[in-house]
C-alpha cells in the first residue's frame, strides 16, 4: 500500500518496472566479464589466455581485450619491479582496466601471476559491481613450471641472479575457491581453454 499523499509516477506499471530491471541487469551472456588467470611463471597462463582470446573472437559479440602480465609490464607498469608493493600496484592497475572493460560490456582476459590473495579479492569485489568475475587458477606445479623454464628465469633465480622470484624466494598464495582450476601438466592449451569455456557456458556467460 502507498503512503498517503504519495504520487504514483505516470510511467509506473509492472511491465515498465520489469523492462527497466532488464535494461539495468542484462542477462549474463550480454554482461561484461573478466576472466582473471593467476598462477606461477611458466604455468601456462598466457598460452591458455591467448587460445581463449582467439575463441572469443571467433564467437563474436562482446569485444575482448587481453591484459597479459608481460605486456602490461612493458607498457602500463614499466616502472615497477617485483616487490610485494609493486606487484600489488601492478595487479590493482590490471584490475582497474578490467573493471572499465567489464563496465562497458566487454570481456577482459587478465594473465598476471597476481601472487597475493587479498589484491585478487579486491579486484573481484570491484569487478563484480559491473559484471562477471571468473578466477582461473592455473595450478601447474612448480616442478613442472621449472622443468619447462621457457625463459630461463628459474635457472637464474636458483643461481641467485634474480631475486624475489615467485615460487623460489617469493610467495604465491593459492586461490581458496577459484571458479576454475586447471593444471596444464597434461592438458593441451585447447583442452585447458575448453575447461574455462565449459564453466562460462554452465554459468550462463555464453549464449
Ligand atoms: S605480478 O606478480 O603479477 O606483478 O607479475 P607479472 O606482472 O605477471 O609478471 C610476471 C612476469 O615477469 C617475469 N619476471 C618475474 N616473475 C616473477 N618473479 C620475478 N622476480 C620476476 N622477474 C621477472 C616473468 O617472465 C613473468 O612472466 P610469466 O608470463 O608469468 O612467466
Amino acid at each position: 500500500r502507498l503512503k498517503e499523499g504519495l504520487e504514483i509516477p505516470e510511467w509506473f506499471s509492472y511491465p515498465n518496472v520489469v523492462a527497466e530491471l532488464r535494461r539495468s541487469h542484462p542477462p549474463k551472456h550480454k554482461q561484461g566479464l573478466t576472466i582473471f588467470f593467476t598462477g606461477l611463471s611458466g604455468s601456462g597462463k598466457s598460452t591458455v589466455a591467448n587460445v581463449l582470446l582467439a575463441r572469443f573472437r571467433e564467437i563474436g559479440g562482446r569485444p575482448v581485450t587481453l591484459l597479459d602480465g608481460d605486456i602490461v609490464r612493458q607498457h602500463l607498469s614499466s616502472e615497477l619491479g617485483f616487490s610485494r608493493e609493486h606487484r600489488n600496484l601492478n595487479v590493482r592497475r590490471i584490475g582497474f582496466v578490467a573493471s572499465e572493460i567489464t563496465k562497458n560490456g566487454g570481456i577482459a582476459i587478465c594473465a598476471p601471476i597476481a601472487p597475493y590473495r587479498h589484491v585478487r579479492e579486491e579486484n573481484r569485489e570491484l569487478i563484480e559491481g559491473y559484471g562477471g568475475f571468473i578466477e582461473v587458477h592455473v595450478k601447474t606445479p612448480l616442478e613442472v613450471c621449472e622443468a619447462r623454464d621457457r625463459k630461463g628465469l628459474y635457472a637464474k633465480a636458483r643461481a641467485g641472479q634474480i631475486k624475489e622470484f615467485t615460487g623460489i624466494d617469493d610467495p604465491y598464495e593459492e586461490p581458496v575457491d577459484p571458479e576454475v582450476a586447471i593444471d596444464t601438466s597434461d592438458l593441451t592449451p585447447m583442452e585447458a581453454a575448453q575447461e574455462v569455456l565449459l564453466h562460462l557456458e554452465k554459468a550462463g556467460y555464453l549464449r
